[in-house]
């Protein structure tokens, strides 16, 4: 292993809204309040609970500003909420938000998927959005979708990347979260988008978001804090997906996260028990079973163990 291996890594909870914005049920404001609650009582300290988007386009995100007003805030917890537009930031500084994300894409044709604009006029957009937000005092952060693989041009070369993401951190975000929306990326690939990075960015201001569609997320985060990266998003249970990313699954357990660091002696602060209660909270809602390979295996033993002796 890397001596730069870190000792601490934070999570950054996206179930909530990467989890459950392309959820086929309708999720009532009060479940996704009762969830983010939870996952706050699990030592998360970063959560994104909702996003100011179009309703037209994601109609789940429909209730965010109702979802704002019905959490009860952690002190020390930042809930930030996903905005692509000075309409959404309207709504995120209405709702109280203290934290925005910003999103952008690394080619032409997911921009338009799922902005509906190239990503020039994506930087047109944001550039009043993060400069009103600063103003504010609230604090921004970056996504690149697609940084890895596209659902429609295929493998994306590092050096698309690179433009993207000093754009994004040169602009005022705090972090730029690199999208792997596919799940088709694979560690070495990953180690490559990095170091490419890594020469614009500072690692420690990158993250990584890999959504699991092919099992890869866990060996690309390893992959990831060799290179210096120590900030990972993850999503309770495994749900989720991207509405334009057709075919995409859920971004990688927060329990399978958090199980992996812990047993490599890693601090998250997040707490597996508590972590475990969220997850049955929102399966039992949604009436499936969860995703994470952990969480699954971690309720079975305790299953058993609560089973009188024969
Ligand atoms: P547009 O249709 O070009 O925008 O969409 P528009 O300005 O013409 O507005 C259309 C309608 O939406 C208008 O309503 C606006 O008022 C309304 P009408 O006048 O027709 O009644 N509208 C809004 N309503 C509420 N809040 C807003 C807002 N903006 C416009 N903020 C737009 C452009 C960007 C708005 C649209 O494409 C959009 O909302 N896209 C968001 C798509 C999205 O949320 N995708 C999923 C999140 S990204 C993701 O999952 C990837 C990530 O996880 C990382 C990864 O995995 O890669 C972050
Ligand atoms: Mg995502």
């Amino acid at each position: 292993m890397s001596n730069d291996m870190p000792s601490r890594v934070k999570i950054v909870e996206v179930g909530p809204r990467d989890g459950l914005q392309n959820e086929p049920q309708i999720v009532p404001a009060e479940i996704k309040i009762g969830l983010i609650d939870r996952l706050g009582d699990a030592g998360l300290t970063a959560i994104e609970a909702t996003s100011f988007v179009s309703p037209k386009w994601v109609p789940r995100m429909a209730d965010s500003a109702q979802v704002m007003a019905g959490i009860q805030r952690k002190h020390g917890v930042s809930y930030a909420v996903l905005v692509p537009n000075m309409k959404g930031l309207d709504g995120a500084i209405a709702a109280g938000a203290s934290e925005i994300a910003v999103f952008a894409a690394a080619t032409e044709t997911f921009s338009q998927k799922n902005t509906n604009c190239t990503i020039a006029e994506s930087f047109e957009r944001f550039e009043p959005v993060v400069r009103t937000a600063l103003e504010a005092g609230l604090t921004v952060r970056g996504y690149i979708s697609v940084a890895l693989a596209c659902p429609y041009e295929g493998d994306v070369d590092p050096h698309a990347v690179v433009p993207v993401a000093r754009r994004l951190y040169e602009m005022g975000c705090y972090e730029v979260s690199l999208g792997d929306t596919t799940g088709a990326g694979t560690p070495v690939r990953t180690q490559r988008l990095v170091e490419a990075l890594a020469r614009h960015v500072p690692a420690n201001r990158l993250a990584g978001h890999f959504h699991d569609t092919f099992g890869q997320a866990l060996a690309n985060i390893l992959a990831s804090m060799q290179m210096g990266v120590a900030v990972f998003d993850s999503s309770i249970s495994g749900l989720g997906g991207c509405p334009y990313s057709p075919g995409a699954t859920g971004n990688v357990a927060t329990e399978d996260v958090v199980y992996m660091l812990d047993g490599m002696g890693i601090e998250t602060g997040v707490k597996m028990q508590q972590l475990l209660v969220a997850s049955e909270y929102i399966c039992d809602f949604l009436q499936r079973p969860t995703m994470s390979r952990a969480g699954r295996a971690l309720l079975a033993r305790r299953q058993r163990l609560a089973q009188p002796a024969a």
